[in-house]
């Protein structure tokens, strides 16, 4: 997975001779003006050049853009341009309002209208990029469809994360949230980290759960959505994800439709 740089098309090269298969580059706009602005960098030419070289070596190249307010009209070309680079996948991933993101919500957050006019977009393209040999991927954002998602597949369950320093853990944000005990690698095996590290044991499957979850026949499905957003959003990593429109808390969520700020803080 890279945004372009600072990998270059040599390294690629070397890394393909070293049997790199597939490749995951990150789109902010289908135009330099747009994807630089919102990427903060120069940056678009860049990754235009790893996608395209990616191609040429045969690689399986996916394209992923994080959508909000500012480039989801670009749905319909960023769909033509994933064709024209010869990717077989293209993410569109609608932004999760985590971390830094959190932070520029109010600057981030699209309307409903632009929600469903990308998703009929999509629609529309769907055959002709399937034609083509592209998987288009678009998800409605939690903060509008009233169901969390099963982040990670269910905390502990279906995923894990190593970070640099060998902490395995159930999501990239989980080591943020306060009391929970994670182990390292190669302390522990990867098996003793992943199975019996008490912060894996935490949320994991739904014993831990309180109502509305306790009893609600959706449990298994969703795991109880987000155990960082509940705790960014309220403060508890055990409650309901107030995405879910059964949270008592939910109307954070809801409210947070229609923040609205212009300028973008970027991380320096
Ligand atoms: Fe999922 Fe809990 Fe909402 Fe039920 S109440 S849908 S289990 S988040
Ligand atoms: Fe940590 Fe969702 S990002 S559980």
């Amino acid at each position: 997975m890279t945004a372009g740089r600072p990998l270059t098309t040599a390294r690629l090269d070397a890394m393909a001779e070293r049997g790199l298969r597939s490749v995951q580059v990150s789109l902010q706009a289908v135009d330099a003006e747009r994807s630089d602005r919102i990427a903060g960098t120069p940056s678009f030419d860049e990754k235009l050049a790893i996608a395209r070289r990616t191609s040429e070596l045969g690689l399986a190249l996916t394209i992923n853009t994080v959508l909000h307010r500012h480039n989801l009209d670009q749905v319909p070309r960023l769909i033509e341009l994933s064709i024209e680079l010869g990717a077989c996948r293209l993410e569109l991933a609608n932004t999760q309002f985590h971390n830094w993101a959190l932070r520029n919500r109010a600057a981030l957050m699209p309307s409903r209208e632009q929600l469903e006019t990308a998703s009929k977009a999509v629609q529309a393209a769907r055959a002709r990029a399937e034609a083509k040999g592209l998987t288009v991927l678009f998800v409605l954002p939690d903060y509008y469809a009233g169901r969390p998602k099963p982040c990670m597949g269910g905390w502990g369950r279906l995923a894990l994360v190593v970070d640099p320093t060998g902490l395995v853990l159930p999501c990239h944000e989980a080591s943020d949230l306060p009391g929970l005990e994670f182990w390292r690698v190669p302390e522990r095996t990867l098996e003793d980290a992943w199975r019996a590290a008490p912060g894996m044991q935490a949320y994991r499957g739904t014993a831990w759960m309180a109502e509305p979850c306790r009893s609600c026949p959706e449990r298994e499905r969703d795991f109880g959505g987000c155990r960082c957003q509940a705790f960014r959003l309220l403060g508890d990593a055990s409650k309901t994800d107030p995405a879910c429109s059964l949270s008592p808390d939910h109307a954070i969520v809801v409210g947070a439709r229609d923040e609205r700020e212009d300028e973008l803080v970027f991380r320096r």
